[in-house]
């Protein structure tokens, strides 16, 4: 009996551990599923202004397997978190994973912030890419003369948006577009990746852009503006893949860039021909700082072609050139209109260079044959110290346009050293006007040299700090609930 009673009792204290481990197990579970409901990350970054709202891709479908558009998540996202643009602003969250998406469109007092592992990869499905209205100052396509393809990330007519991450990856699949330009099989003018028009207070920071289908980054007709942190990568053969073209916006600065590309790393512009004319926007008040390029068939630099509303007031400094066709190019023709005025660029360094310094006053290429042939571009104030070159086949190709020299020409303190293989002739100057000191090779007689006492006084950069630079960046902290 007692012997029974024994079993028994271990039988129910079984029963019982065996109860207790089941409750144990299924709370563990609900906590798990619990937590991994509420995962929190918090992410810290610099703007312009920080955002009292947060989402994320996925609160709106958002898949991110590379596989599944999120075109209209992006939309319904966007155009939801329009609501908080009065009461704080918004930010939306893109984490983690590969994300297809056609273009899609930003609102003011908005982020959209990119995971160090999120990569927007852009559509190949033509029709996720509406098309709009050519450029008002081009007056055509650049591609095809009728409209452009939207942007992949376009906004227009925006105050206060950002475009940043933790280095996050927007990868524009380019190939497609790319084939397409060279079988001249596009019926509209390509798609950039980011591009702004009509904006106020934009940022864009942070991120890696690959592969674009043309242009990368397009602030246009805008203002107040800080490009910082951007890496830009595209074969240095693939067609028109400029880096950052700030065209007809007032106060920008450009900060910290890397570019590989098979144009132009940054291109000033401000509208074609008799369009850009009549428009008449200028580009101004530019700060270029801190930029490497790689482009072996384009310019570091290039202030046009495409500069009718004109080009006042640019500063670059400290910059780098690798294996790059030239250092700063002015391109205009005639036609153009427009000036390219008060030009400042020092501490420049090169290495493999096909031209330090190349202006071409006979570039060509016009939006159409209406073009007024009496449109002369002014050319004056352009200012060019500090630099070292070496493997340089031409010092400086400076071609000014017959009855419209260009003035103001100022080289000094200037040491190229020149590659084996290189012209005779180190420079090749018509039409042009200026002054030199402190430049090796010895530059042509159009530039004649004011004695080595006048290397520091010659072409000076500006000490007075444009208004760009007063704008100072914020700290903000936030975090977001993730699936
Ligand atoms: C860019 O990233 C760096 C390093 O992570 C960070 O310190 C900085 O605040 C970021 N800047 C901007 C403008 O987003
Ligand atoms: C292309 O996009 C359109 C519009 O979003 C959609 O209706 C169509 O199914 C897509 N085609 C393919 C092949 O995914
Ligand atoms: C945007 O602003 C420009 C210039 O002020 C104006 O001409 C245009 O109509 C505006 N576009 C929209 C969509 O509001
Ligand atoms: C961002 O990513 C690119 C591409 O992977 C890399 O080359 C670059 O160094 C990264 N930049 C920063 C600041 O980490
Ligand atoms: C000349 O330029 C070099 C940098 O290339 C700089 O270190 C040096 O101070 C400059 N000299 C003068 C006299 O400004």
């Amino acid at each position: 009996m007692k012997l029974l009673w024994k079993a028994h009792m271990r039988v129910q204290v079984i029963r019982l551990v065996y109860a207790l481990l089941l409750v144990i197990l299924l709370s563990s579970d609900v906590a798990e599923s619990r937590k991994s409901k509420t995962v929190t990350t918090s992410f810290v970054y610099s703007a312009i202004n920080c955002r009292a709202h947060s989402a994320s891709l996925t609160d709106f479908g958002g898949i991110g397997d590379g596989k599944t558009s999120n075109t209209k998540a992006f939309q319904s996202a966007i155009s939801h978190l329009s609501q908080y643009a009065s009461k704080g602003g918004a930010q939306l969250y893109v984490p983690a994973g590969k994300w297809l998406t056609g273009s899609f469109s930003l609102t003011s007092h908005f982020t959209l912030y990119l995971n160090k592992d999120a990569v927007l990869l852009a559509s190949q499905n033509i029709s996720e890419w509406p098309v709009i209205e050519p450029l008002p100052s081009y007056g055509r396509g650049r591609d095809a003369a009728a409209g452009r393809y939207t942007s992949l990330i376009f906004g227009t007519n925006l105050t206060d948006v950002i475009v940043t991450g933790d280095n996050g990856t927007i990868d524009g699949q380019g190939a497609f577009w790319w084939q397409k330009f060279h079988k001249k099989k596009l019926k509209y003018t390509r798609p950039y990746l980011i591009e702004l028009m009509f904006s106020d207070s934009i940022q864009i920071s942070n991120l890696t852009l690959l592969n674009s289908p043309s242009w990368n980054v397009h602030p246009v007709y805008s203002s107040n503006i800080i490009i910082k942190g951007i890496t830009i990568i595209a074969p240095v053969t693939s067609p028109n893949t400029d880096g950052i073209n700030p065209d007809s916006c007032t106060n920008t600065r450009i900060e910290d860039c890397y570019i590989v590309s098979g144009d132009d790393c940054v291109a000033v512009k401000s509208g074609w021909d008799e369009y850009g004319i009549k428009f008449g926007w200028p580009t101004k008040q530019l700060v270029i700082r801190r930029l490497t390029c790689i482009s072996p068939y384009s310019a570091t630099i290039a202030l046009g072609s495409e500069m009718s509303g004109g080009i006042q007031d640019v500063r670059a400094e400290d910059i780098t050139a690798i294996h790059t066709e030239s250092g700063i190019r002015i391109k205009t023709a005639v036609g153009r209109g427009g000036y390219v005025k008060d030009i400042y660029v020092q501490r420049m360094t090169m290495h493999t260079m096909k031209w330090a310094f190349w202006m071409t006053g006979n570039y060509g290429s016009h939006a159409d044959k209406n073009y007024d042939p009496n449109a002369l571009p002014e050319i004056k104030g352009i200012n060019y110290r500090d630099m070292v070159a070496d493997e340089v086949t031409m010092a400086g190709n400076l071609e000014g346009i017959s009855n419209d020299q260009f003035t103001g020409i100022c080289i000094a303190n200037v040491t190229i050293s020149m590659a084996a293989k290189s012209k005779k002739q180190p420079w090749t100057c018509s039409d042009v006007e200026g002054i030199t000191s402190g430049v090796t090779p010895k530059p042509c007689n159009l530039l004649p040299d004011q004695g080595p006492e006048k290397i520091t006084t010659t072409c000076e950069f500006p000490t007075e700090t444009l208004p760009i630079d007063m704008l100072e960046l914020k700290k903000c902290t936030s975090s977001i609930k993730l699936p």
